[in-house]
């Protein structure tokens, strides 16, 4: 199985990744903003998706959307293949996309939409905490997209603030994600504490 940024060659996967979406919302019951063949197409093209192959099987997709002028990314479409779930595939595939999204755009907070546990579990190791709608993008297009989805008539209702999906953030700014800095000299003397226990349980 390869997981790797998709490109031109892969066009001829939009179609069946399209399908696999949309089968897969209808049999969880859930609502989806629908994409086209085209607009897949046009992510790979542009660098902006991740895909996931057994051989020349489709197995597994994602692609990248920008926001906001660029303020803010999602990693949207997120779809694995009924063959070949329950084998941790998203996860690579959500790394991978993530990994990229970084990499290309370091300045924007990456968001996510969904009512998926498995999406929020993946989320949440990769740093996203929830936040209401409010802390997410306000850039009309993206919500416009949720216009497919059956659940809209609730987002409109609220006045695009909340709906059945759980907004999450990941925010490159967010200083509570750095890992503690321990200074030099408190660390030299835990150092130290933790030898000298040792050096006493060895004389025990
Ligand atoms: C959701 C989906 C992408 C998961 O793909 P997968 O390759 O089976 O997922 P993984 O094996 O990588 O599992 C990732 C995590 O999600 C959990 N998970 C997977 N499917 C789950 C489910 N149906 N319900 C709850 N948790 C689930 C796994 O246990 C794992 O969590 P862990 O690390 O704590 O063990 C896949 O079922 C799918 O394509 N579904 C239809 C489309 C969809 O729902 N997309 C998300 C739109 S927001």
């Amino acid at each position: 199985m390869e997981v790797i940024i998709a490109n031109e060659s892969h066009s001829k996967y939009a179609e069946i990744i399209c399908e696999t979406i949309a089968e897969s919302a209808a049999v969880r019951g859930t609502g989806i903003a629908r994409r086209t063949p085209e607009y897949i197409t046009k992510k790979m093209v542009n660098g902006n998706a991740v895909i996931a192959l057994d051989g020349d099987k489709f197995a597994g997709f994602c692609y990248i959307e920008l926001w906001g002028h660029g303020k803010f990314v999602a990693n949207s479409g997120l779809i694995v293949h009924p063959d070949y779930r329950g084998a941790g595939l998203a996860k690579k595939i959500k790394h991978k996309v993530f990994k990229h999204s970084r990499t290309k755009f370091p300045d924007a907070k990456v968001f996510s939409i969904t009512t998926g546990l498995a999406v929020m579990k993946m989320n949440t190791d990769l740093g996203y905490k929830p936040v209401p709608f409010s802390e997410l993008t306000d850039d009309p297009t993206f919500w416009d997209g949720c216009q497919t989805c059956k659940n809209y008539d609730v987002l409109t209702r609220t006045n695009r603030k909340m709906c059945l999906c759980t907004g999450m953030l990941y925010d490159p700014n967010d200083k509570s994600k750095e890992p503690i800095k321990i200074k030099e000299k408190v660390f030299n003397r835990l150092k130290q504490i933790k030898e000298t226990m040792f050096l006493k349980k060895d004389k025990k």
